[in-house]
């Protein structure tokens, strides 16, 4: 189960999410055919444009799809998600070897943020040809059926592997859902042979393990292997050519070989350490986030549970933070694995408020510095004006403990205190 019945949602829901659930639940009626009777005019032009887009030759496919609005791909993507009901869901988990279920409630907003990525991640398996079969059920209208498969929350993603259900531990987006159903069905790593092999790659991954082998084989590429299958959200790739691999990492000088490549200024992170599992594990967990994190609702769970635990948040409207970030990022760089740097955008009501509550500056729209140690759940705020010279002094600040936690004389509503403990730090 991924989040419990009362999602400890950030905060209030703005009515925006309500209307955005709402669009929601009409495109996941569209892809009901036991709904098909209903003749709403948005339905009918979807399903208008998705056969226009039916007759279009193969070949054509890919260069029309783009000019169809995002809507229209998701609701042919929609399709591709099998609808589980009384009838036809135990055949389907037991006559299928792997077979990823999304319960969902149509009511629910986690539930409806994620069925997008989930619609493109069963787009994209097929294009891979995965044998995951991606199925989709209405746990509020077949309660029955969500008991039988416990499913206990929404929303709930199991892998069933010959009718077993497993926890699905991979991220949120479509590509980390993507990643995370190759690696626990039999496709752990991308095997890099041949340079446009290499070009095809670059285009596709943002954020990668690169490993590069003299043989595929031995004790060093078994624990590649065994991490690759063991970690849940970076896709890992091998090569054994050098001059193909040096076009995932230029800087490789020798075998064996393992780096982390990111999207963004620090982007190749080699690894020193001895091949083993745990080790590679451990390295990928410090190294895998940029320089700075943007917090959004789907990375959330993700960025708390890091095991680097001092994490400075930096508050500011979206434009002030422009000119912030390249400073900001040669700050982060100097704490590499000792804190970590997130960016929340002030005005989001959601992700920005909790927090700032918990400094009596739920008002404030200019750049604000705080910092929380989630070990000792101590939290802190910087003073003196967000310059990076000032970000940088608060941080040799933090790590060796000469600054002091901060007290809000403003007692915290009792609302917010619960809300911030579950997101925080039960997660962690
Ligand atoms: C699922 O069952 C089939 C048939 O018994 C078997 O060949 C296959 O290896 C099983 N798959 C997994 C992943 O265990």
């Amino acid at each position: 189960m991924l989040f419990s019945k009362n999602p400890p949602s950030r905060f209030l829901l703005l009515t925006l999410t309500f209307v955005l659930l709402l669009s929601f639940s009409i495109n996941i009626n569209a892809s009901d055919p036991t709904n098909s009777e209903d003749d709403s005019d948005d339905l009918e032009q979807l399903l208008a444009l998705d056969e226009q887009e039916d007759q279009l030759p193969e070949d054509q496919d890919q260069e029309s799809s783009s000019r169809f609005s995002e809507a229209e791909v998701l609701s042919k993507a929609q399709r591709i998600v099998l609808e589980l009901n009384s009838d036809n869901s135990k055949r389907v988990i037991d006559e299928n070897e792997f077979v990823l279920l999304l319960g969902y409630a149509p009511w629910c907003v986690r539930s409806a943020e994620l069925m997008p990525q989930f619609a493109e991640a069963a787009t994209s398996l097929k294009e891979l040809g995965s044998p995951v079969l991606m199925a989709k059920l209405d746990a509020e209208r077949y309660p029955k059926v969500a008991s039988l498969l416990d499913i206990k929350g929404f929303p709930t993603l199991l892998l069933f592997v010959n009718g077993t259900s497993q926890a699905y531990t991979g991220g949120f987006s479509a590509e980390e859902i993507v990643i995370w159903a190759r690696k626990k069905t039999g496709v752990p790593v991308i095997r890099i042979n041949t340079v446009t092999e290499a070009e095809d790659f670059l285009e596709k991954h943002h954020m990668f393990v690169i490993g590069l082998f003299e043989k595929f084989e031995g004790s060093d590429y078994k624990a590649f292997i065994k991490a690759a299958m063991s970690d849940n959200e970076i896709q890992f790739a091998e090569a054994s050519n050098i001059e193909v691999a040096k076009l995932l990492y230029p800087d490789i000088k020798a075998t064996n070989f393992l780096g982390i490549v990111k999207s963004e200024p620090e982007r190749y992170t080699a690894y020193d350490g001895t091949f083993e599992m745990e080790n590679i594990l451990q390295f990928l967990d410090y190294n895998k986030f940029p320089l700075v994190t943007k917090l959004t609702e789907l990375n959330s769970v993700r960025v708390y549970s890091s095991p680097v635990k001092l994490q400075v948040y930096v508050f500011a409207k979206a434009d002030d933070f422009k000119t912030l970030l390249e400073p900001l990022q040669d700050v982060a760089r100097k704490f590499i694995t000792k804190v970590m740097f997130i960016y929340i955008d002030i005005v989001d009501e959601n992700l920005a408020k909790p927090f700032l509550t918990l400094f009596g500056l739920e008002e404030s729209k200019n750049t604000l510095v705080t910092a929380f140690d989630n070990k000792g759940s101590s939290k802190y705020l910087l003073q003196s004006d967000p310059t990076p010279s000032n970000i940088e002094e608060f941080c040799s600040g933090l790590l060796h403990g000469s600054i002091s936690t901060y007290f809000k004389s403003q007692p915290i509503p009792d609302n917010v205190r619960v809300k911030f403990c579950v997101s925080l730090i039960s997660l962690t």
